[in-house]
């Protein structure tokens, strides 16, 4: 039985633990030209410092209008590419790895974040929102129609998740992982509830399938052999004629052919469903496609380590995810790992703070 605290190696790195940090938005880029800040490397580093194997980057743009809300942090220039540089490094400094999520939002950007007592929806253009872009001209609903993009534009946002994967690994980031979830550009393209093109990225699956592919592709073309690529998933749109899990398990293998070492295995987002979340409801979706032969990590309403060790224990998922839990318990991988008398992982300049 594989233990949560057991290392992890995909291709050249080796994870020091199965318990990790997801991507999670923070909208704190406040000068709104995607540079991460003192407040991302603070983040961050508390996490990869509290023990957690992998810490993953928020959704991190690879275009401007790829970013959900003008305060998302993008990795589409030369002084982005720095600081996330320098994350990195903190990371390596603290014996942890560091993923970088790439992301576009599609028809989903250019949104306020929503914060209480702050504006939410879309953010016009005078107040330095943009034109969103999709599959289709349709909707999300509350937010404005977006441009149905060309296939010259398809093929700008296949350079550019490429290009932001090279700028990944001359920051020296340990993980790229794509975001094909939660009802982002990419998603888009895969569900026939957002996708009504009829030229070939859509219709039948194979064509919806396509841009997700050549992502997949152009991405480990310029992502160094030796470092893991991951793609996350929504595993079901939970709605019916949408995108759904059998649809996700051939993706997943069309996936791991291109060289995608890991899904990250989601739910929804595409339209607002009726979902029931419950403690480990995607847990499910990770197993059948870890059954694929793929390697999985499983996340959503994951809080009690008890529970994340059962899941990995019982080869449901190869690793587990804590999003809110690690925004409420930066070092709850110590915490496990002193519970066992091995302090291992504790920064020395933390050493007195704990037995052992
Ligand atoms: C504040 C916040 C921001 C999030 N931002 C992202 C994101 O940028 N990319 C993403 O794939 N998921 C994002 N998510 C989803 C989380 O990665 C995670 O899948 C979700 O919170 C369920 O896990 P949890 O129950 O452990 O929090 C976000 C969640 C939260 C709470």
């Amino acid at each position: 039985m594989t233990d949560l605290l057991a290392p992890f190696t995909l291709r050249g790195r080796t994870f020091r633990n199965r318990l990790w940090v997801p991507a999670m938005c923070l909208y704190s880029v406040e000068a709104r030209d995607g540079v991460p800040t003192d407040f991302h490397l603070a983040h961050y580093g508390a996490r990869v410092a509290g023990g957690y194997g992998l810490v993953v980057s928020e959704a991190t743009a690879v275009v401007p209008e790829g970013r959900i809300t003008p305060y998302d942090a993008g990795l589409w220039s030369d002084a982005q590419g720095a600081a996330w540089a320098r994350i990195a490094a903190l990371a390596h400094r603290l014996g942890g790895a560091f993923g970088v999520q790439l992301a576009h939002a599609g028809r989903k950007a250019s949104t306020w974040p929503g914060w209480p007592g702050q504006p939410s929806g879309a953010v016009a253009v005078e107040e330095g929102g943009w034109r969103t872009v999709a599959p289709s001209a349709t909707a999300f609903p509350g937010l404005p129609a977006p441009h149905a993009l060309t296939i010259e534009e398809i093929g700008a946002v296949v350079r550019a998740f490429a290009s932001a994967a090279r700028r990944a690994a001359e920051a020296d980031v340990d993980v790229v992982e794509v975001h094909a979830a939660h009802g982002y550009l990419l998603h888009q393209f895969l569900s026939p509830l957002s996708n009504q093109r009829t030229d070939r990225y859509g219709g039948s699956l194979e064509n919806r399938l396509r841009l997700p592919l050549e992502v997949a592709e152009a991405v480990r073309a310029g992502w160094p052999d030796d470092r893991p690529l991951f793609v996350r998933l929504s595993a079901t749109d939970w709605l019916p004629g949408g995108w759904d899990l059998d649809q996700s398990c051939v993706l997943a293998r069309e996936l791991a052919a291109r060289g995608v070492d890991l899904i990250d295995v989601s739910s929804g987002g595409l339209l607002p469903a009726p979902i029931d979340p419950v403690p480990g409801y995607q847990v499910p979706f990770a197993r059948r496609l870890r059954a694929e032969g793929v390697p999985t990590a499983a996340v959503g309403l994951i809080t009690d380590p008890a529970h994340a060790a059962a899941i990995v224990a019982a080869g449901d998922a190869d690793a587990v995810l804590m999003g809110r839990e690690a925004l409420r318990n930066p070092s709850l991988p110590l915490h496990l790992a002193a519970e066992r008398g091995d302090v291992t992982w504790v920064p020395p300049q933390y050493r007195r703070a704990w037995p052992g």
